[in-house]
């Protein structure tokens, strides 16, 4: 980052530049924190979960079959049909769906039949209706699970207030609504989150891989534990199986206030206005849902006292979320210097922008942003490789932020180098469809194992 000529404004980006004294204290609490997730007795008060997934194996590259997948929980709703021939055979077939926002806050009829729906209308369009095929869910929510087949809501995330699902079993309310619909034949063999289908799509391709981080509408990893640590797990004394996954739902770290002494006045005020107050700490500072929201609220504060866009006002900007996250990307995209992208969003924002200087400022406040994002998410992944206690790993990843940002997986290597012990080598490998590859890759283990 360059220097920030105005006082004010260096005074607010300055709690953003959290420096490396503090991010080892992130790992430190965060540590703490996971094992209380873990472990038995603390589970219950404990803000980072660390819930058991009931998987246990990574795909082996024998698997074989024919699946139907879900995937609700970013911002896009999907449907696919995976093939798995074996010997890194993998054909998909899918198809997106406009997911209405009113759905996010309706009832959970109305989210069941919705899918279903689109699911049928798949079914149709690849003539399966009456093929009975397994399907995985990829279903992005904490939830606490009882099996690979069977898990509740714990609570819900990214802006979702659906009412009658928190508590239930999910699968069940999935099933229940394709009987209802009563045109197709599918049976729900797996629930998985995001972070572990990210995981297992490339733990298919790759045998380093033990982590799978999403950095996209919400954050979360996931990541390959000794069974006998995952002690909410019935049979962790007992199991055959050495390992088991484990969901952190790392995005509720500091729920219990341990990162206060990171946070800023600004992830205050989204925290408020978020439909989840006080919940996902971590993630409102780290992910996309929130990063552009975080660039308004301190630029219309740098505006509200003349630091920048002197003399200029855009209604736009004062509405809640009209600055997207896309546009922290486009703006860090362009060269030092150029304006490019960034004449785009002030244009998009009514903006002129006379001065260079408020060009440069804004790249100052996005850089801010996204970099303190990438520390903290840094601080995770650490704090993940240190618990393995592993010098050697890769690290599956997917969502928007990773994905669009021009210089995020950059700064996330940079980052973890500089926190992880020298000698550890690890390897950011962007996962292709893993919501999608991961829950039939979960699905074809059920069918294996029957
Ligand atoms: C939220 C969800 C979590 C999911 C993550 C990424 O944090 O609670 O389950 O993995 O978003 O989509």
């Amino acid at each position: 980052m360059g220097t920030i000529n105005h006082p004010d404004l260096q005074l607010a980006l300055k709690d953003f530049l959290i420096e490396e004294e503090k991010l080892t204290q992130v790992v430190y609490r965060m540590t703490k924190e996971m094992k209380m997730g873990l472990s038995k007795e603390t589970h219950a008060r404990a803000a980072v979960k660390c819930f058991v997934t009931y998987v246990q194996d990574l795909p082996t590259g024998k698997e074989r079959g024919k699946f139907l997948a879900l995937d609700l929980g970013g911002s896009n709703f999907r449907v696919l049909l995976v093939i798995i021939r074996g010997d890194s055979d993998l054909q998909t077939e899918s198809r997106t769906y406009v997911f209405p926002e009113t759905l996010m806050t309706g009832t959970a009829k109305e989210l069941f039949d919705f899918i279903t729906e689109c699911l049928v209308q798949f079914c149709r369009q690849f003539g399966l209706e009456n093929e009975g095929l397994p399907l995985g869910f990829t279903f992005s929510f904490p939830c606490h699970q009882q099996g690979l087949s069977k898990g509740t809501l714990v609570a819900w995330t990214k802006g979702f207030r659906v009412e009658g699902v928190v508590g239930r079993n999910v699968v069940e309310l999935l099933q229940e609504a394709i009987t209802r619909r009563g045109e197709i034949s599918v049976t729900v063999v797996a629930l998985i989150n995001d972070t572990v289908g990210t995981l297992l799509s490339t733990a298919y391709f790759n045998n380093n891989c033990r982590i799978g981080l999403i950095v996209g509408t919400g954050t979360n990893a996931c990541y390959v534990e000794k069974t006998v640590n995952a002690e909410c797990f019935e049979g962790y004394q007992t199991s055959p199986k050495p390992y088991m996954v484990i969901n952190t739902e790392w995005g509720a770290f500091g729920d219990n206030g341990v990162l206060e002494f990171v946070r800023t006045p600004y992830d205050k005020v989204i925290d408020k206005e978020t439909v989840n107050p006080g919940r996902q700490t971590f993630e409102k500072c780290i992910s996309g849902m929130y990063m552009g929201e975080m660039v308004r609220l301190i630029l219309i504060d740098m505006m509200a006292k003349g630091v920048m866009f002197r003399n200029e006002s855009s209604e736009k900007l004062l509405q809640r979320g009209s600055f997207s996250t896309s546009y922290i990307s486009d703006i860090e995209s362009d060269a030092p210097g150029e304006y490019r992208m960034c004449n785009k969003v002030l244009h998009n924002l009514g903006l002129r922008g006379n001065q260079e200087s408020d060009r440069l400022n804004l790249r100052y406040i996005c850089e801010a942003v996204s970099s303190r994002s990438a520390k903290l998410c840094a601080c995770g992944l650490v704090t993940l490789i240190n618990k393995m206690n592993i010098n050697e790993v890769a690290i599956a990843v997917d969502g928007s932020v990773y994905r669009y940002h021009p210089t995020y997986p950059s700064m996330l290597e940079h980052h973890m180098k500089k926190l992880l012990k020298p000698g550890v080598k690890f390897e950011l490998v962007c996962s292709e469809d893993g919501s999608g590859r991961g829950a039939a890759l979960a699905a074809a283990t059920t069918v294996k194992n029957k």
